[in-house]
């Protein structure tokens, strides 16, 4: 089998590239990545040790580039991780968001079908159902809720996820689609909530919480994500969406205090800061589906997956202080310092 998965050089796409090289040792798997700020190489070095690996730099929006990947692969399986996916960076600048994550979606989707392909598989995200009320805990995300978007990132996910539908229902392309939860795990970039507050705590640094901390996300560990993915691709059916999720909700100050524990930081590191605007309440996916149908169940709780999260942050310095030393100090000044 081969299987190109885009995006493999960022967090979940890396996790998926691992768990795949891992779990089928007889697969070929391709990464195609464009290496923006968010994906990074040396995530990967293991990975290129392994003869059954391969890492092209490309665009999934040049379509020159995707056609002749497939000429050259005839790959099987095409797993989309590849996305613009901060939201306040898409509040700042949304059109990357449209021309990656919805033009990047249409090329890869005219590669499989100018050259035939087994299954595509859509990564989207929780995000594209929009928010639930934080007083109503008996209301959760199935594959029937509505879209109903909020941010540039969450619109552009969903406009994707209709493509693949269009595509699935025009030309027949054999497409599933996973909606997932909050991840959190190894190799999640310090932009987003839970390794940001690992690294900055782990410096005695403040920790930026928008609004009051109520907003509520549901936390899935990443292996769980990956190894739902890889049923969905092997045992779901065409045409069909899998919600992702671990029943795991918390506040986002529930998750922070829970960080500061288990690294034995003071919680006065805590700074309260402009919400975000729009900010979405809730999310709560019901995964009764993918249970159901493809047996699938999140081996990991929050309290187990943080854990292990912040003992790989804490293993794995390097990897972090590299990115936060550069670049990404300036994005950081230029997020937070009217805030
Ligand atoms: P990430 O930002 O960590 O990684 C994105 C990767 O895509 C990076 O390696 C980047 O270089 C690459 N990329 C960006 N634009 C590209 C382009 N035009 N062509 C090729 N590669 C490009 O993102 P992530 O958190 O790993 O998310 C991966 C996918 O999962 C996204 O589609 C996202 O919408 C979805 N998702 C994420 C979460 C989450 O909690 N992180 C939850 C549900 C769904
Ligand atoms: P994030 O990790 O950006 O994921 P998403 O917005 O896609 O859910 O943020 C998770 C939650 O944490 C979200 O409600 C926004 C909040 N948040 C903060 O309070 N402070 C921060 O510095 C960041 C990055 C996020």
């Amino acid at each position: 089998m081969n299987i190109i998965v885009t995006g493999g050089a960022g967090f979940i796409g890396s996790n998926f590239v691992y768990y795949m090289l891992k779990n089928h040792p007889d697969y070929r798997i391709i990464c195609l990545d464009a290496l923006t700020y968010a994906g990074n190489l040396h995530t990967l070095e293991e990975a290129m040790k392994n003869p059954n690996f391969r890492f092209v730099k490309g665009d999934i929006a040049d379509r020159e580039c995707v056609y002749k990947l497939f000429e050259e692969e005839k790959p099987d399986i095409v797993v989309n991780f590849a996305a613009e996916s901060h939201v306040d960076r898409s509040i700042e600048n949304p059109e990357i968001f449209l021309k990656t994550n919805i033009i990047g979606t249409q090329v890869m989707m005219d590669a499989c079908r100018k050259y035939g392909i087994k299954r595509y598989h859509q990564v989207s995200t929780d995000e594209v159902y929009g928010d639930l009320p934080l007083d109503r805990p008996d209301l959760m995300f199935t594959e029937e809720t509505p879209l109903h978007t909020s941010s540039p990132y969450s619109a552009s996910k969903a406009s994707a996820d209709l493509l693949v539908m269009a595509y699935h229902r025009t030309y027949g392309l054999p497409v599933t689609i996973s909606r997932c939860s909050n991840n959190y795990g190894p190799y999640h970039f310090p932009e987003k909530l839970i390794p940001l507050v690992i690294t900055r705590a782990l410096e005695d640094k403040t920790i930026p919480v928008y609004g009051t901390g109520a907003n509520v996300r549901d936390w899935l560990y990443v292996e769980d994500h990956c190894r739902a993915i890889d049923l969905i691709i092997h045992k779901g059916r065409e045409g069909e969406i899998y919600n992702i999720g671990g029943h795991n909700e918390r506040t986002n100050l529930q998750v922070v205090k829970t960080v500061l524990h288990e690294l034995n930081k003071p919680e006065s590191l805590i700074t309260f800061v402009t919400d975000r605007p729009g900010h979405d309440r809730r999310y709560a996916i019901n995964p009764e589906k993918i249970e159901k149908e493809l047996g699938w169940n999140p081996t990991y709780n929050f309290e187990q997956g943080i854990k292990v999260t912040v003992k790989w942050y804490l293993e794995h310095r390097p990897w972090w202080e590299k990115i936060i030393s550069g670049e990404y100090q300036n994005y950081y000044k230029s997020m937070y310092s009217n805030r």
